[in-house]
């Protein structure tokens, strides 16, 4: 297992000179396809607005849990600090000063009732961040990230990463899917190499905020905003886990604001074949 090695920033610095001595070298600069469209300048800012995507609002937060504060926020995400700041600001009136500072903490401890409840000794964490919420809590912790500068174990994309791992026959007792959006794309192989749990973090309801179908109904049928429901992406996750011969039944269903997070234990279906009787 490769050692991580990536050291934090300082968490609640309060000197507004501290960050990046090199951008280049920045691990939480956000990826630039989380960045919205370029939009017209009305001449009332410097810089050229820029829409806000889900994503760009989650790194935000993500970073802000982490300590930075705004003008850091402002140079991982290549904007200006005012910007940034009105924008925070709004974000917590509408969601709660807290954000989803309180939905990290209940997932956090769920996924510690979950380790207990299956004790997994292997863990693929695919979308793990940095640092991974598994590191030191199991045996053997293998750690994706997308973003190469968090030093994970792999840095690939995970959709592509778990068509490597299944090709080589490799199966792991619990397997965590967080993406910001969605990870529908690593389901069925994900549950094909799960052994005892797998998580999924639903990000695709954010969708629902903005009355989109376009991505359920062609990923998983649904056709109506009221059919748009965590019960029903659930029901459509068990139907993948019964083409794979394995029961997957939820133990824990977290719901917070526009995203569900879902603790699948797994076992293997026993198909009772019965035996045809002979008509001669
Ligand atoms: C919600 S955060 C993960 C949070 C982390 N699991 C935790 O509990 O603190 C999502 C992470 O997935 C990474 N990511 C986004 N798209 C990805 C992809 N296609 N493949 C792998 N990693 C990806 C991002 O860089 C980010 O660190």
């Amino acid at each position: 297992m490769k050692k991580i090695t990536f050291t934090e920033p300082k968490e609640n610095n309060n000197s507004d000179n501290i960050l990046l001595d090199n951008i280049f070298d920045n691990p939480y600069l956000m990826p630039s396809e989380y960045k919205g469209d370029y939009t017209k300048n009305g001449g009332l800012t410097k810089f050229q607005p820029r829409k806000w995507t889900e994503k760009e609002i989650d790194w935000v937060f993500m970073l802000k849990e982490k300590g930075f504060n705004t003008k850091q926020i402002a140079e991982c995400i290549d904007r200006d600090v005012t910007q940034v700041s009105i924008k925070i600001k709004r974000m917590s009136k509408k969601n709660g000063a807290t954000y989803n500072v309180n939905h990290r903490e209940d997932k956090y401890y769920t996924n510690e009732l979950f380790l207990i409840e299956i004790k997994p000794k292997s863990v693929l964490d695919l979308f793990s961040g940095y640092p991974s919420f598994y590191e030191d809590k199991v045996d053997e912790l293998y750690t994706n990230d997308e973003n190469e500068k968090l030093n994970s174990y792999y840095s690939e994309k995970a959709e592509k990463l778990v068509h490597k791992l299944y090709y080589e026959n490799c199966k792991f007792d619990l397997i965590d899917l967080d993406p910001f959006g969605s990870a529908y794309d690593c389901f069925d192989l994900a549950i094909k190499m799960s052994k005892k749990g797998l998580i999924i973090t639903l990000g695709e309801l954010g969708h629902k905020r903005f009355k989109r179908l376009d991505f359920v109904r062609r990923y998983y049928g649904i056709e109506s905003i009221e059919d748009f429901t965590t019960d029903n992406l659930i029901k459509h996750i068990i139907k993948i886990g019964e083409r794979n011969k394995k029961i997957l039944t939820p133990v824990y269903v977290k719901e917070w604001r526009n995203i569900s997070r879902v603790y699948f234990k797994i076992e293997n279906l026993k198909i009772q074949i019965k035996e045809l009787k002979k008509t001669t």
